[in-house]
């Protein structure tokens, strides 16, 4: 195993506010059967937050993308999993990619409708700075559109500095100087 598949194999257990358990652990090939239940827990708006299109579906392009993500030694993919017995259902997610700028990368992250606005975003958020520490990088950013103010709370929590794109005011782009 390699320095990357190690940063990428650590696994945790955190609590949300209320008290509920959850694991966080990294992406695994064998999820992606998964995947479209766990696409269907996203209401079209949630999609459209998260994609900034207007239907996205789970298309088998999308899939060969996340698998080209898990294969990248500079990317990673954190998920929220919650246990109920012998099943782990999968209820978030969030992903770092690298950039055009090698010290930067970017990250996006979704949490499935019935888990939104329980501290899980922020879990997860966390979980990505992490990840991207781990993996070198010195700045962590994303682009969000400007309307979706839970993801701008998340950002804002985690002391992310938020502006405008001045190209598009649609988006607003957040980022973070990330410390050794
Ligand atoms: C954005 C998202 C990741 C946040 O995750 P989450 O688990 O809902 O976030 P949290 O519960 O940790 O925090 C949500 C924050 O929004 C606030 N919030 C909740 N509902 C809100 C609403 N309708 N309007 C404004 N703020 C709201 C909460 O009070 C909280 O802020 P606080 O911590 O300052 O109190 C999640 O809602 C999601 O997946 N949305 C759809 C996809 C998406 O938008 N992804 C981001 C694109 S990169």
């Amino acid at each position: 195993m390699n320095l990357f598949q190690r940063i990428r194999d650590h696994a945790r257990s955190a609590r949300l506010p209320d008290g509920t358990r959850v694991f966080l652990r990294p992406l695994r090939a064998a999820d992606l059967k998964h995947a479209q239940e766990y696409f269907s827990g996203f209401s079209e708006e949630s999609k459209y937050l998260r994609f900034m299109t207007p239907t996205p579906t789970l298309t088998p392009e999308t899939l060969k993308l996340v698998v080209e993500v898990l294969q990248e030694a500079r990317a990673g993919i954190s998920v929220a999993i919650v246990d109920h017995g012998q099943d782990e259902v999968m209820i978030g997610g969030a992903r770092i990619v690298p950039t055009d700028r090698r010290v930067c990368c970017e990250f996006a992250l979704s949490i499935v409708d019935e888990w939104q606005g329980r501290g899980l975003g922020t879990i997860l958020m966390r979980e990505a700075v992490r990840l991207a520490r781990a993996l070198g990088y010195h700045r962590i950013e994303g682009s969000v559109l400007s309307v979706n103010t839970k993801m701008l709370r998340v950002a804002q929590r985690l002391k992310f500095h938020l502006h405008v794109d001045p190209q598009d005011p649609s988006v607003t782009i957040v980022s973070r100087t990330i410390l050794p």
